[in-house]
C-alpha cells in the first residue's frame, strides 16, 4: 500500500486529546494544505479561525453539549453502541472542545454561490484533517456546533456572511483507535 493510501485509512475521528500544544507553525502548515483544495470556481471561500482560548473552548463546548442534547436520543438509535458512547462522551463531557486546538472552518458567502457553501468547504476541511493525521495528531470532523449559527458567530466575532461548517479539534490522541470499519469496495462498487 503506498503512503496516501495508508494516511486516508488511518485517518479517524478522534474525539479524546493528551493536553500537549500543537503549535502555531504546525497549524499553518495544515491549513496551508487545507488551502490546496477544490471550490465552486476557484472562490476558496474559506476561513480558518483558530481557537486556542480556554474561555472560547469552553464557550464552543456548551453549545456542542446544548446542540446534542436535542439530538442525544435521536442519534441513539442510528449510532451502534460503541459510536454512541464515543459521540456522547466527546460532546456531552467536552471531551472534543477540550482538545488543545479547535479549527472552525467558516465560509464567507460573499465570495460563493449559495448553492455551493458546503461543497467548496469540505474538501478544504477533509484536507485539514489528512494533513492533521500525516503529522500523527488526531482531529475529528464535527458539525454539530455550527446548528447554534448565531452563538458560534457571536463567540467568534464573526460576521452575519460567514457560516462556520464545520468545528475541527487538534491534539495529540489520548489514545489510539483500532482500524476504521467501512463497507468494502465490493459492496459501494456498482
Ligand atoms: C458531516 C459530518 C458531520 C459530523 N459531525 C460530527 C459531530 O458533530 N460530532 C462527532 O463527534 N462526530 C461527527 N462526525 C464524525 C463521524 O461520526 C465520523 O466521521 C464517522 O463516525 C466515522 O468515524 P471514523 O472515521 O472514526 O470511523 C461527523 C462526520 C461528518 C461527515
Amino acid at each position: 500500500m503506498n503512503d496516501f493510501d495508508a494516511l486516508v485509512r488511518r485517518q479517524r475521528a478522534h474525539r479524546s486529546f493528551a493536553s500537549d500544544e500543537v503549535d502555531d507553525a504546525t497549524i499553518d502548515a495544515i491549513i496551508a494544505s487545507a488551502t490546496f483544495a477544490p471550490s465552486a470556481e476557484n472562490s476558496q471561500p474559506w476561513v480558518f479561525v483558530v481557537v486556542r482560548d480556554r474561555t472560547r473552548r469552553d464557550g464552543i463546548g456548551d453549545l456542542m453539549a446544548a446542540a446534542w442534547a436535542q439530538a442525544r436520543e435521536y442519534s441513539r438509535a442510528r449510532l451502534t453502541e460503541s459510536l454512541f458512547a464515543d459521540v456522547d462522551a466527546g460532546l456531552s463531557s467536552g471531551t472534543i472542545a477540550a482538545a488543545p486546538v479547535l479549527i472552525v472552518v467558516a465560509v464567507d458567502r460573499h465570495l460563493v454561490h449559495p448553492g455551493a457553501v458546503g461543497s467548496s468547504a469540505f474538501p478544504a476541511v477533509q484536507n485539514l484533517l489528512l494533513a492533521a493525521t500525516a503529522r500523527g495528531l488526531g482531529s475529528a470532523l464535527t458539525t454539530i456546533a455550527t446548528t447554534q449559527t448565531s452563538e458560534l458567530r457571536a463567540l467568534l466575532d464573526l460576521d452575519a456572511h460567514y457560516d462556520p461548517v464545520a468545528v475541527i479539534p487538534i491534539g495529540h490522541p489520548a489514545h489510539p483507535l483500532a482500524p476504521a470499519r467501512r463497507r468494502p469496495p465490493h459492496v459501494v462498487r456498482r
